[in-house]
């Protein structure tokens, strides 16, 4: 298995795939990777389904405009954000794990005091609405994850964002109005390993450079 510093440099968008399956192991080491993501006040929103059913992932192709290497990898994760995470009950459970995992010893700021966590407790259920940009954020840390797992697996994978019309995939699986797919991961054994993509230089995304790199 590869470090993460490997994985992260040898990492490259795969659109072609064997056809060989990736044995279950895998499958389940990609989600445990996802499993331990971070997330903000521990809310861990995402959710996943793992489609390896022809014709599921032809329906998937067809959404997601049609890009044939969706139906071609042997697994697709369809990566989803539950905005019940979100909820009074998750809240307030979470916050107890807080406490039984001493995690509030640790906070600092306004967070370590006692009386400002408890009036976050107390706040009404909130319209879970507003929290989708937080879910789908949250969600994309445990996706990167599978995507470094994989990789460092010997696997190839893609990050699909182009997920069709609003609704069209949580349609097809059933799902309730509160979990909404937020990426698709075909992952399979990739036919070739591209070189690396193009990217901007360190200059251009540093907004201010420290002064011992200004030399
Ligand atoms: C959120 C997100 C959505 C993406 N959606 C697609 C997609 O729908 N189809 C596709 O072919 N590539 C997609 N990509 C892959 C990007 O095109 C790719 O990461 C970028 O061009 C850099 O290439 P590299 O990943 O090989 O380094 C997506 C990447 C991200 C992070």
């Amino acid at each position: 298995m590869l470090t993460v510093s490997e994985a992260i440099r040898q990492r490259r968008s795969i659109r072609s795939f064997r056809g060989d399956p990736v044995p279950d192991d895998m499958v389940n080491e990609i989600l445990e990777a996802a499993r331990l993501a971070p997330s903000a006040s521990n809310r861990q929103p995402w959710r996943f389904m793992v489609v390896t059913d022809g014709e599921e992932k032809a329906r998937l192709r067809k959404i997601c405009l049609d890009q044939a290497f969706i139906e071609q990898a042997p697994v697709v994760f369809v990566c989803c954000a539950d905005l019940t995470a979100y909820s009074e009950s998750s809240r307030k459970k979470r916050a107890q794990e807080f406490i039984d995992y001493g995690v509030t010893e640790t906070l600092s700021g306004r967070f370590a005091d006692p009386a400002y966590r408890a009036s976050l407790l107390a706040e009404p259920d909130p319209d879970l609405g507003i929290f989708l940009t937080a879910a789908v954020a949250n969600t994309y840390i445990a996706i990167e994850h599978m995507v470094l797992t994989a990789t460092a697996l010997g696997l190839g994978s893609c990050w699909v964002g182009a997920l069709g019309n609003p609704g069209e995939i949580e349609a097809l699986f059933g799902l309730p109005e509160t979990t909404l797919v937020v990426a698709v991961l075909p992952v399979g054994y990739p036919t070739v390993i591209p070189p690396p993509r193009p990217r901007i230089s360190l200059s251009e995304i540093l907004l201010r450079l420290p002064a011992t790199l200004s030399k």
